[in-house]
């Protein structure tokens, strides 16, 4: 059975305002993307990286989509040979390898088509409407923060992929697309601390954590 990590890195970084590509930003010593490449290539047998174009080096690294959906949808196209697909966002540096076997056995041993990393919500969530005014406050004991690493039967991952570029960048997760094509999903309980790096404090929150971490970093 192949298992193989698929990487979406092909996004700009806009809100994080430097001057490359965000995947590529040094964060404690090496470019974001390698701490997650390394943890996904001590786990799978793959490793399939949607770079921005210009940064291709193929066969493993390859030019990324329009939305992050799309580049998901680049890489597996590159891996026809994956029975399993681990999905990682490059922003996502702090993942670390306990995790993305607690996932991988999720998907072994439960009947589901994915199992993906969440963190309980501590939050208390309201829903407003346009004006600002609340409409309801929802149960937070039954809410999670999802993150990634996602892992898909990759024949389900393929199938619910299979839909027009608008709905592939309405996504904000390959989760969603799973659950719309029929498909089911499972969480595993991850911490917040595998953050997702969108602004420079947590670009700086990231490193801080890294660099408090053992020396390989997993
Ligand atoms: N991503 C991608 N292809 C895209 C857009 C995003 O592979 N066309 C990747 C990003 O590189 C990142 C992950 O999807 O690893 C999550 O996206 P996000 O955090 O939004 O990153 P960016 O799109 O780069 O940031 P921004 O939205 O601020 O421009
Ligand atoms: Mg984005």
């Amino acid at each position: 059975m192949s298992v193989v990590g698929i990487v979406p890195a092909g996004g700009s970084g806009e809100r994080l305002g430097v001057d490359r590509p965000k995947a590529f930003v040094v964060l404690a010593g090496r470019p974001m993307l390698d701490w997650s490449v390394q943890v996904l290539a001590s786990v799978c047998d793959r490793v399939v990286v949607a770079v921005p174009a210009g940064h291709e080096e193929p066969p493993d690294r390859v030019i990324g989509g329009a939305s992050r959906s799309a580049s998901v949808r680049a890489g597996l196209v590159a891996a026809p040979e994956a029975d399993v697909a681990v999905v990682h966002d490059a922003a996502r540096p702090l993942i670390t390898r306990d995790l993305v076997e607690r996932c991988l056995a999720a998907l072994r041993e439960g009947e589901t088509d994915g199992v993906i990393a969440a963190a309980p919500v501590t939050d208390t969530i309201k829903q407003a409407d346009g004006s600002g005014r609340v409409v309801r406050t929802l149960d937070r004991s039954t809410l999670w923060a999802v993150q990634t690493p996602q892992v898909f039967r990759a024949g389900a991952l393929r199938r619910a992929l299979e839909v027009d570029e608008a709905t592939l960048a309405r996504a904000t997760d390959d989760a969603s697309l799973v659950e719309a094509a029929g498909g089911t999903v499972a969480v595993v309980q991850s911490s917040p601390e595998n953050l997702k790096v969108t602004t420079p404090l947590d670009l700086r929150l990231a490193e801080t954590l890294l660099e408090l971490r053992a020396p390989q970093g997993v």
